[in-house]
């Protein structure tokens, strides 16, 4: 049985639709602080709790068969973490290393951990490979890069077997229709467009366009949900298999987007024209993030199959049928 932490979140909840695909038995266990139940799928065994309680933790370890364990509960808001650092170290950092005694308690060794591309900083890199130096610039950054050193760490000490997955920009939806992508407040670009092209939001803001790039907007490696999570499933395979153990992984496509690009395809694939304001630049915004998946396919042979326009496509299906999230139980057509 696989436990999937952060199940109800996201990225989680398409991990867990496509475990069960798979032939996978599957645990969530999430306190539902940002995810959704509605967005667990009914085959899954559903655990509300805190990740940082070790009673909790215990108590799901002792009930099911755990084998392995894919983390996806953090909180992911850059903003937020510069002027709340306290919330991103205590979840990120402390909830996680509660797990990571509990599981070695336990005898449950094998972990998918979620890190993230910020862990690069300000790469000037055209194309990021791991092995370029971890150079974090903010809390939520250095929350996933200390987690990784402690994974080293605990690989080396207590045999913990572990995979780190580095993610680029995800975004998308499952072709069903029935699972998303909703933040409150969202503020990622994909999601914040067509909410714009729906009638849900006034505007689209572009945040700077005097980058170093070909239109001066920022350059970002967009992965199909739907991808990244296979991604994870080919990592579980491999580690309970004993193929991989202890590496780190970026998952992206290699290809890169402007925020430009981005509205135009939005567009094209909605058929709506946005009204959009040009504004000063985000702080702590890199101008280019793309990554080298090559490490990924070279050792556990996997390679993402959508472009951008599947994942617009997928992305405004889920919308426009659910304009509110989670929370509108209406349909709209
Ligand atoms: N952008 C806009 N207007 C918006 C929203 C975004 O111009 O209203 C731009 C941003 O400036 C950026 C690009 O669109 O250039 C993508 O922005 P997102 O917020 O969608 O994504 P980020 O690249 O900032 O963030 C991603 C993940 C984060 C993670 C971060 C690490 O979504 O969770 O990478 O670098 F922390």
């Amino acid at each position: 049985m696989i436990l999937v932490i952060g199940g109800a979140g996201y990225i989680g909840s398409h991990a867990v639709k496509l475990l069960l695909d798979q032939g996978y038995q599957v645990v969530v266990f999430d306190n539902l602080s940002t995810g959704h139940q509605e967005a667990v799928d009914p085959r899954a065994v559903f655990v509300q709790g805190e990740l940082g309680s070790r009673t909790d933790l215990d108590h799901l370890f002792s009930k099911y068969p755990i084998e392995g364990v894919m983390h996806f509960a953090a909180h992911i808001q850059v903003g937020e973490s510069v002027t709340d650092p306290f919330k991103y170290y205590e979840n990120n950092v402390a909830s996680t290393l509660t797990l990571l005694s509990v599981m070695l308690q336990h005898g449950v060794k094998k972990l998918i951990f979620s890190s993230t591309a910020a862990v690069y900083g300000l790469p000037e890199e055209d194309v990021i490979q791991e092995e370029l130096p971890a150079n974090p610039i903010n809390p939520y950054g250095r929350s996933k890069w200390m987690v990784e050193q402690i994974l080293q760490d605990f690989s080396y000490a207590y045999g913990l077997e572990y995979v780190a997955l580095r993610y680029f920009n995800a975004a998308g939806a499952d072709q069903s229709g029935k699972i998303g992508e909703d933040h409150d407040p969202e503020t990622h670009l994909i999601p914040v467009i067509l909410q714009h092209l729906l009638g849900l939001r006034e505007k689209i803001t572009v945040f700077g366009t005097d980058y170093p790039t070909p239109d001066g907007t920022c350059i970002r490696d967009y992965i199909h949900v739907v991808d990244l999570v296979e991604a994870h499933i080919y990592a579980m395979r491999a580690l309970l298999d004993n193929r991989v153990k202890n590496e780190a992984f970026n998952l992206g496509t290699g290809h890169g987007y402007s925020v430009k690009e981005v509205i135009d395809m939005c567009e094209k694939v909605t058929g709506k024209k946005a009204t959009v304001e040009y504004g000063a630049r985000r702080e702590g915004d890199p101008p280019k993030l793309v990554a080298s998946s090559e490490k990924m396919h070279r050792v556990l042979g996997w390679k993402p199959t959508h472009n951008l326009e599947d994942i617009v496509r997928t992305a405004w299906n889920w919308h426009r049928n659910h304009p509110n999230g989670y929370v509108d139980k209406r349909h709209h057509v």
